[in-house]
């Protein structure tokens, strides 16, 4: 089945194309950052304009026509409200014109769907990781398959704490890479290190690195505002690991794309001799393939939406979806 998928809920417009469970081609457009953050009506404004350069650029990638697209998917949320709409409105108007169904993707799950498709993981324990979400997840079993939540963030996501962090000490964020990038180099100072059992907390390493820049250098503040951080999500998902007995470990989401963490969480798998697996780059940042590949598998089984039935849901949280 032929399936576009429309990714939109935070500051990407993508748009993938999917076959037999192939992804064929993965287009997007960007929200350019600034220091300002994200306003959702300027980025919704952007995805506006992107969208139909985007939705034909990724049926050109994948060398078929717009009449062949047997299915549409898009992102039912979570994310901005005025920026899922956008992507919304898109997979309706393109529904309508092909008279195809329409699925209804849950983000988190589309991050850990394609992770486990591309990495070939059947059952794995997910660390879920970006800007908006910090979350722990392992799939339970029949009659309701959906990722259970495990552990997360009590208060922000681990991505939006280092651009918080990055604007709070005066340098420029870039989605979350500026503190990676400054990390090397740099000498540890100690910072308040939150766990409570499987869930962490960000804001008080935030709060207290902002405050240490008036007497530490920053390169030392971003190496250890970065150890500690992804050391307390390291700390809770091999307490997660151990709970669930998993063979299999993956991170997904737009942090995954750091190289340190992903080599600290290798570690901890090859200490315990389970495997580790991440996708490529393009497919952890927000993406279009990884709604077309849940969308594909749900148009499958008859979990089409009709136009009328489409919706949005900025707190879509992960446990309600059911996993295909
Ligand atoms: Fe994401």
């Amino acid at each position: 089945m032929l399936v576009l998928g429309i990714e939109s809920s935070a500051h990407t417009f993508g748009v993938g194309v999917v076959g037999a469970g192939r992804v064929m081609s993965n287009e997007k457009a960007m929200f350019p950052i600034s220091d300002k953050g994200l306003i959702p009506s300027k980025v919704a404004e952007t995805h506006v304009k992107n969208a139909p350069t985007v939705v034909q650029a990724a049926l050109d990638a994948a060398g078929v026509r717009l009449s062949e697209v047997e299915g549409i998917g898009y992102t039912r949320g979570p994310g901005l409200g005025p920026c899922l709409q956008v992507g919304e409105l898109t997979a309706k108007s393109l529904a309508q014109k092909l008279a195809v169904p329409i699925a209804q993707v849950n983000h988190g799950v589309a991050h850990i769907e394609v992770t486990r498709l591309l990495t070939k993981m059947r059952d794995p324990l997910a660390l879920y990781v970006s800007g908006g979400n910090s979350q722990i997840l392992k799939a339970t079993a029949e009659p309701f398959r959906h990722y259970a939540i495990l552990g997360e963030t009590f208060d922000i996501g681990v991505g939006n704490m280092f651009d918080n962090f990055a604007r709070g000490i005066g340098l420029n964020p870039a989605w979350g890479s500026t503190v990676g990038k400054m990390a090397s180099g740099g000498n540890y100072v100690k910072l308040p290190y939150t766990v409570k059992g499987m869930d962490f907390a960000f804001t008080g390493l935030l709060t207290n690195a902002i405050k240490l820049a008036a007497t530490e250098r920053k390169e030392d503040l971003c190496y250890s505002i970065q150890e500690t951080a992804f050391s307390m999500l390291c700390e809770a998902t091999e307490r997660a690991m151990f709970l669930t007995k998993s063979t299999e470990l993956c991170v997904c989401g737009g942090v995954a794309q750091s190289r340190r963490l992903k080599e600290m969480l290798k570690s901890i798998a090859n200490e315990h001799r389970i495997k580790f697996g991440a996708c490529a780059d393009e497919y952890n940042a927000d993406n279009g393939a990884m709604i077309a590949v849940v969308a594909e598998r749900m148009l499958k089984k008859g979990m089409g939406s009709m136009v009328s039935e489409c919706g949005i849901e900025q707190r879509y949280r992960v446990d309600r979806a059911v996993i295909v």
